[in-house]
């Protein structure tokens, strides 16, 4: 392909998972002060999708036990949705109770994954997410399908592209509004992305699919620029960083919003965020956890502060 010629999408949707897939994978309990002011802090920088919670056995992630008190008091600006995970009809009641602006149903294209994470088979999960579909669609809830370990799994090794397609159009093909497509331990390099996104998008619409991409081995960056290249707009990542997934031993958070951010502007792609804002709200957060942001452009961008205050 001539670069020159390649077409990528003038405008992106970030779909920030900080409060959910961030934070889900913290052992301390964080105060839920911190975290309803991460929520009003991400709206504030411009992102208007922002996974707030997860309706889950508080067993089985104790960090989101909180997420209907987090709902209840969050203040909500308009524009932005307010969203969350909801594996079964116990968490659906819950998140509509909530008044959650959009639920999302999360499925594997891993047997061993789907066991580990959701505790069911892959053919269960889909028996599960029916009903979930049926009572979205008589509340007008639009639901998001994620789909786990799309290039490795950390039980089974390398995921065939094949395998994703079929769990991907299952999904689709049941209502699910977007497919996000979740390297869960960021294993993927741009060819095995670009496979499996070729094998996807013979089954599902390509306007119709997300990347989540987490950054374990620092991939997440050029595998975003092959989601763009093939037309895909909405990327999931998450501030600071932050986060990873309790069933996926080892693996880091999602690439940070910070630096997909940059990296869009800096391609002329339009996002609505204000990047000197976010990188507010990413300290703030790290503050409260005691560490470091795990992105490098807050990195730079703080540092960049510093000398010249
Ligand atoms: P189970 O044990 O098979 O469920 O877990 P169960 O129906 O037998 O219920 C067992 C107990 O859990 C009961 O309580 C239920 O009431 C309770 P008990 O009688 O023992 O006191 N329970 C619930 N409580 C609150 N909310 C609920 C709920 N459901 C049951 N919704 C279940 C099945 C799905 C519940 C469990 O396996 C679970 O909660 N798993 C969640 C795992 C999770 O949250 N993983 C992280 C998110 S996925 C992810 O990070 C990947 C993603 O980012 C994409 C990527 O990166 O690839 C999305
Ligand atoms: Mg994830």
């Amino acid at each position: 392909m001539n670069h020159t010629s390649m077409a990528y999408p003038k405008r992106a949707t970030i779909f920030e998972m900080g409060p959910r897939d961030g934070l889900q994978n913290e052992k301390t309990l964080i105060k839920i002060e911190d975290k309803i002011e991460l929520v009003a802090g991400l709206a504030e920088a411009g992102l208007v999708k922002i996974e707030t919670g997860s309706f889950v056995s508080p067993k089985w992630v104790p960090q989101m036990a909180d997420s209907g008190e987090i709902f209840k008091r969050i203040e909500r600006k308009s524009g932005v949705h307010y969203t969350a995970l909801t594996p079964n009809m116990k968490g659906f009641e819950a998140a509509l109770a909530a008044k959650v602006s959009e639920v999302a149903i999360f499925g594997a294209a891993s047997e061993s994954f789907t066991q580990k994470n959701i505790n069911c088979s892959i053919a269960e999960s889909i028996e599960r997410f029916q009903p979930i579909m049926d009572a979205a669609k008589a509340h007008n809830i639009p639901v998001r399908g994620y789909v786990s370990c799309v290039v490795g799994c950390p039980y089974e090794g390398d995921i065939a592209p094949e395998k994703v397609a079929e769990v991907s159009q299952i999904l689709f093909e049941m209502g699910c509004y977007e497919i996000s497509l979740g390297d869960t331990i960021g294993v993927g390099t741009p060819v095995k992305i670009q496979q499996m996104l070729d094998a996807v998008i013979a089954k599902v619409p390509v306007e119709k699919l997300a990347v989540h991409f987490h950054d374990t081995y620092g991939q997440a960056l050029p595998n975003i620029l092959v989601a763009l290249q093939n037309g895909i707009s909405v990327i999931d990542s998450s501030v600071a960083g932050l986060g990873g997934c309790p069933y996926a031993k080892g693996a880091s958070g999602n690439v940070s919003t910070e630096d997909v951010v940059y990296m869009l502007h800096g391609m002329g792609i339009e996002t609505g965020i204000d990047l000197d804002k976010l990188v507010q709200v990413s300290a703030k957060i790290m503050g409260a956890l005691q560490r470091q942001p795990q992105s490098k452009v807050s990195l730079a961008y703080l540092a960049k502060s510093q000398t010249t205050a």
